[in-house]
């Protein structure tokens, strides 16, 4: 027989209702890391301390995933896209053409998990080898949907280049190749968003990188995370014209929606990437029609949201740029949000390096809001 505890001790709800709790751990450190800083006051981002303006100009997506894996900078850094097991070939041909393009990813990535030895702990090489899957994993699925075959890696291509090449079945031109490759760099890593967390909760459980790479993508899909930049063209279209951008955004705001490609959890201030990608989308040669309209529509939003939330600065962040840069590179909007996935891979990898590098199983405490303890009824 137990003690019964004293009258005035503390019960487990009245202990609970004491710690701090914030919804969506909004400001609550949850680890450690020296892969990324997001300065979002400042609006400022570097990766192992190299700022992400640098690094655009300087490096290529190997490079900075390599960088990110390892700590060394070295911009020769190659890595091209790997061929797909045939199980994997087979799961993308059994898909419906009409999967959407994350699914189809999440699935190709699980699927190749399964045709691999993933030994606890991570490491660069299993980083490695999954970051050139991926890519061709998604040209596939863009080709079978299309009732074309796909198209085996060319080893002499570069990451990104390579990706373009499986999904075209042509050479891209180096500036469109680079394009691509500035925002895959923008996109490579972030800090403790949804989809890296997710990373790191699932490798510290000692699972595989596979599952975790599976479990970021599956949240990386949500419109309030990666879903973004289609949703940039779907408004801008729905715009028109610089002349009804104000009435539109007054109105879509009245309508309680959101602006796509503005706000963000941790930015106070203008997102570097944003910043980056809006000078690639400037200097690409095949820039959509749009650009001209985006950058208008943009000063409205942000004056206008600037009214509505006089205390909550909301600027614009890294999606309402990528829109046109993918736009220009050629990309069907609908690959947009797998297309930011490819680029994360680096981003997610390389955590679950860290995570399991220092492991501690991730497992926070939850407030208890529900009926206190009583008897079944009768
Ligand atoms: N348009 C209009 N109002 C907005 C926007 C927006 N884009 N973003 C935030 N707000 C408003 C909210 O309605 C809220 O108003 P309220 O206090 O009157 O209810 C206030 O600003 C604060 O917003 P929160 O939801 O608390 O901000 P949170 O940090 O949770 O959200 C998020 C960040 C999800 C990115 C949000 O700004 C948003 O939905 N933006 C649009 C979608 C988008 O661009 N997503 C891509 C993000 S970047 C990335 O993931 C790589």
């Amino acid at each position: 027989m137990t003690d019964s505890p004293p009258a005035d001790a503390p019960t487990a709800e009245s202990a609970q209702a004491t710690r701090p709790y914030s919804p969506g751990l909004e400001g609550v450190i949850a680890g450690e890391t020296s892969l990324s800083f997001v300065d979002g006051d400042r609006g400022r981002l570097t990766y192992r301390g190299y700022r992400i303006g640098d690094l655009v100009e300087r490096g290529t997506y190997p490079a900075i995933a390599n960088l990110l894996w390892t700590g060394d900078w070295a911009p020769d850094h190659r890595i091209a896209t790997a061929p797909i097991p045939d199980a994997v070939l087979t799961v993308l041909r059994a898909l419906p053409a009409e999967t959407k393009p994350m699914d189809a990813l999440r699935t190709a990535v699980s699927a190749w998990g399964a045709t691999q030895d993933l030994p606890w702990p991570p490491t660069v090489e299993q980083a490695r080898a999954l970051l050139a899957f991926s890519p061709s994993a998604l040209a596939a699925f863009a080709r079978l949907r299309a009732g074309e075959p796909p198209v085996e890696p060319d080893p002499s291509l570069d990451l990104v280049e390579g990706f373009l090449y499986q999904l075209n079945g042509t050479r891209p031109d180096p500036a469109t190749a680079r394009a691509l490759d500035a925002y895959f760099i923008v996109g490579a890593e972030h800090g403790f968003n949804a989809s890296t967390f997710t990373s790191r909760v699932v490798i510290s459980t000692r699972s595989d990188i596979a599952s975790a790479v599976v479990g970021a993508i599956g949240t990386m899909k949500g419109p309030l995370h990666g879903g973004a930049p289609s949703e940039v063209v779907d408004q801008l279209s729905q715009v028109g014209s610089a002349e009804h951008a104000e009435a539109w955004v007054r109105e879509a705001l009245a309508r309680g929606e959101r602006l796509m490609g503005f706000g963000h959890r941790v930015y106070r201030a203008y997102d570097p990437r944003a910043a980056a990608l809006r000078t690639v989308a400037e200097g690409m040669a095949n820039k959509p029609a749009w650009l001209q309209l985006a950058i208008e529509v943009e000063d409205v939003a942000l004056r206008v949201l600037a009214e509505k939330h006089p205390d909550r600065p909301l600027k614009t962040n890294v999606e309402f740029y990528a829109a046109p840069v993918l736009m220009g590179v050629g990309l069907a909007p609908d690959l947009f949000p797998a297309t930011f996935s490819l680029a994360r891979h680096a981003g997610w990898t390389a955590h679950a390096l860290e995570q399991s590098a220092n492991n501690r199983l991730i497992r926070p405490d939850v407030n208890y809001v529900g009926p206190a303890e009583r008897d079944l009824p009768a």
